[in-house]
């Protein structure tokens, strides 16, 4: 979990020529033997744009994780994330020439925003430069930022691409390059959220102090200044685990460059840390944590319960690193009466993304694949065994009278008590939660057409979406007259819960009884039995494969 600590000094010589080689390379002027990050952090003229933000304490994770936690609140700056402070300390401090001929930052992403207000309220002219393909979004929230200020020009095909049209115009137009992470007052910007958290908390116990990293800018300036002013307080970076570079970094002693990364948490998907900023790290920052996008996702809603804001991927990782540090082995698993701050960066959260961000924050499910008899009831008494679980998910098809039913099933809360329950009850339940194939695909897949189903009727159920829904439907459900061919139900956050059944009733008795039943259990349903795709993708009708 902890990929890294702060191991025996590197050769510092070598990694401070080389920073200043890379530095000069992308256009910055980077002092960075002689630049007193203390000083500059003090000194940093955020507070022009910036807000100071608040640290809030999350009484629910304390309370679920045994130890206080505070949540400094960067997303609530003017623009939703702290990029701003970065920033704007950079521009500020150019002279009148530099501020003059204007600037020109190559992001898609929150320092673009952060660029873009800096420079209206400077009344200075910016380039920003974003690949073709940028969702329009993002165009629209830095145009509406930077207003008449702001050129957005859409370039290239690739972040690269977009890159080299920014350096051009530094070379050619003479506009300073504000690059968002490698730049010593870019960092001091940064920083000024840790001389807050210090300030904020005045002096009282702090063990440790958790920050998203990107390209590294707010972990550099935020250990920079803690770790002079409080050494005893801990920082760590926190990464995807699909897009650490820090960590790779750290680990090898010299910058790497991955070849790819994972744009989920797109805020901090760098190739690239900064050599400034890896310099930084590596002399300041006591540990790395790696978290996958389950653990964001799941932090992303711990956030939401304590906060009530969603956050972005990269603004959530802080939470989850130190959700994995505290309950990981570093502790033991015992953090009574620590004190820990993770820095919520970012809510600049693109709304399509919550779907996948609420089907994979909840940790509390486990999904099971279990095989029961195709008999009348069999479910029902399967059902039994899980009751009163509160079931989340249930899908079903028939397959044929003489093969048996697999079906897939999950329930809250998490525990192994019903796999042993299910075991001893003759079923061979498989564990499922945690396969890729099955979240993302299998589910949705399971049955499908059926050869040997013959006259089914299909109905849309409208289920109260409440404890033993399922177990009045399925009491109320005459086994010995028709039989289920068909369940499907998945947990959506609606007011009610839709459910998909089949039923197979092929006498008139039955038809009778199935009309019976349905008048008697008083949920709202929809028959879809000639549903022309229904028809078509899940029975072998002639009239749709005709
Ligand atoms: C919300 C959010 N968090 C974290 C980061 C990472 O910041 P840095 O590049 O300074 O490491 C970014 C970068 O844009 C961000 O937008």
């Amino acid at each position: 979990m902890l990929a890294v600590r702060r191991g025996a000094a590197l050769p510092w010589r070598r990694l401070a020529s080389s920073t200043a080689a890379t530095a000069a390379a992308a256009g910055i002027t980077c002092h960075s033997d002689r630049f007193d990050y203390l000083r500059e952090i003090l000194n940093s003229r955020v507070y022009d744009v910036a807000v100071e933000t608040g640290l809030q304490r999350a009484p629910k994770l304390s309370r679920t994780l045994g130890c206080e936690v505070h949540i400094k609140r960067e997303d609530t700056q003017p623009v939703f994330s702290f990029k701003i402070r970065g920033a704007y300390n950079k521009i500020v401090s150019l002279d009148a020439a530099a501020l003059g001929a204007g600037v020109v930052a190559c992001s898609a992403g929150n320092h673009a925003q952060g660029v873009a207000f800096s420079c209206r309220y400077l009344e200075a002219r910016a380039v920003v430069v974003m690949p073709r393909g940028t969702p329009r979004i993002k165009v629209d929230s830095v145009r509406q930022h930077g207003g008449e200020y702001v050129d957005v020009r859409l370039v290239g095909d690739s972040y690269d691409e977009a890159a080299a049209e920014a350096h051009r115009l530094v070379r050619d137009e003479g506009l300073t390059l504000i690059h968002p992470f490698d730049d010593p007052l870019v960092i001091a910007g940064q920083g000024s959220v840790g001389a807050e958290i210090l300030r904020q908390k005045n002096g009282k116990r702090l063990d440790a102090i958790f920050c998203c990293c990107g390209g590294g800018g707010l972990l550099a300036g935020v250990a920079a200044y803690v770790k002079q002013v409080r050494p005893d307080v801990a920082v760590y970076g926190v990464e995807a685990c699909d897009a650490a570079g820090m960590t790779a970094s750290l680990d090898r002693g010299e910058r790497v460059v991955l070849d790819r990364v994972g744009l989920f948490a797109d805020g901090a998907a760098v190739k690239a840390v900064g050599a400034e900023t890896f310099r930084l790290a590596h002399k300041y920052v006591d540990g790395m944590i790696t978290v996958d996008n389950d653990e964001i996702c799941a932090a992303i809603k711990q956030g939401f319960e304590d906060t009530r804001c969603v956050l972005e991927p990269a603004g959530a990782l802080a939470l989850a690193g130190l959700r994995k540090h505290v309950e990981g082995k570093a502790l033991g698993g015992d953090a009574s009466g620590r004190s820990y701050v993770a820095v919520s960066s970012g809510a600049n959260m693109d709304f399509d993304r919550l779907r996948f961000v609420s089907e994979r924050a909840d940790r509390s499910e486990v999904r099971l694949a279990v095989t029961i008899p195709e008999a009348p009831g069999a479910f029902q008494k399967f059902y039994d065994h899980i009751f009163p679980c509160n079931v989340t998910e249930f899908s079903y098809r028939f397959h044929r009278h003489d093969a048996p039913a697999h079906i897939i099933v999950a329930f809250q809360p998490q525990t192994d008590a019903y796999m042993g329950r299910l075991s001893d009850a003759g079923y061979s339940p498989r564990n499922i939660t945690d396969d890729e194939l099955v979240n993302t695909h299998l589910r949705h897949l399971n049955g499908g057409r059926s050869e040997f189903v013959g006259e089914e009727r299909l109905f849309r159920f409208e289920f109260p979406e409440a404890p033993g829904a399922l177990k009045t439907f399925l009491s109320h459900f005459e086994t010995d007259a028709f039989n289920c061919s068909l369940f499907h139900y998945r947990n959506y956050g609606h007011d009610f819960g839709r459910v998909l059944v089949g039923v197979q009733a092929t006498t008139d008795r039955a038809e009778a009884k199935l009309d019976a039943f349905l008048a008697e259990l008083g949920y709202r349903y929809v028959e879809e039995t000639d549903n022309e795709t229904y028809v078509q993708f899940l029975t072998a009708n002639r009239r749709a494969t005709a």
